[in-house]
């Protein structure tokens, strides 16, 4: 910080009064600014509580995927997610369409997302694909994100991991509501109470929180299922259907064409 006043103040000397700041040193002085307001620490007497580090995203560029490549910059070195130490190193931003109608946001990249630097390509991602398969969409037509863009981190970590907590989320949540600025989708797909918690600030089971819209920064939000949720023996074919029930919404809130073999996915056979 102390050589970036001494170069201004030699600009300033010069009789420099503006100089040109491109998208990476912009990037860079709001991480130091960041870094500036954290608090000092304090002997253990007098100790503060310590301030969560806030940053705000910076939306700039021409074009949506250039907006977005931007924020992708801003996301590797993302002070607030960085300083906390729980998360892991390797950054995993979104993949699909900037202008995509459908927007859907999970928790956190796992194992092989971190892996493939890519959301939603393990198991859970092959549930997904189905799931858009099955509503008749295409994988590059959607715009699939995850609310932390790090692996959340766990003592002598292999291939297990770990939902994001509270405080992760928080620290990530400027990031995917800059991302949602910018698709500007016609609708949001929470996958899981977790990200329904983070993104939406619910509270509550995730029976309470689906079935319904909510709305998020004017956009129409839906929560459903994690498509991990139905990996596991409890999900059964009512979890399926009441998943599939939030996809019909979907489908229906879009205009989409909505078949009589679709509607009667999942239903308990006579
Ligand atoms: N679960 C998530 O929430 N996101 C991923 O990208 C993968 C699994």
């Amino acid at each position: 910080m102390d050589s970036v006043i001494d170069f201004l103040k030699a600009e300033q000397a010069r009789g420099n009064s503006h100089v040109y700041l491109d998208e990476e040193a912009r990037v860079g002085l709001r991480e130091l600014y960041v870094r500036s307001r954290k608090p000092v620490a304090m002997p253990v007497e007098e100790a503060a509580p310590v301030a969560p580090v806030t940053a705000e995203a910076v939306i700039s560029g021409d074009s949506k995927a250039a907006k977005l490549d931007g924020l992708r910059q801003q996301a590797e070195r993302w002070v607030p997610a960085v300083s906390l130490g729980s998360l892991r190193e390797k950054m995993v931003f979104a993949t699909g369409n900037p202008d995509a109608d459908i927007m859907l946001v999970g928790e956190a990249p796992g194992y092989n997302e971190e892996k493939e630097g890519e959301p939603f390509v393990g198991p859970a991602g092959q549930k997904l694909n189905d799931i858009l398969k099955a509503m008749g969409v295409k994988r590059e037509g959607v715009y699939i994100s995850n609310l932390v863009k790090f692996r959340p981190a766990m003592p002598k970590q292999t291939t297990n991991n770990r939902k994001p907590t509270p405080e992760e989320m928080a620290a990530c949540l400027p990031l995917v509501m800059a991302e949602i600025s910018v698709v500007q989708p016609k609708i949001i797909i929470a996958l899981g109470g977790t990200t329904a918690e983070g993104l939406l600030g619910l509270e509550g089971t995730i029976s309470s929180m689906r079935g319904k819209w909510h709305d998020l920064s004017g956009i129409p939000a839906r929560v459903t299922y994690h498509p991990s949720y139905l990996l596991q023996s409890s999900g059964s074919n009512q979890v399926k259907r009441s998943l599939w029930e939030d996809m019909l919404a979907a489908m229906e809130k879009l205009g989409m064409p909505i078949s009589e073999k679709q509607k009667s996915y999942f239903l308990p056979k006579p």
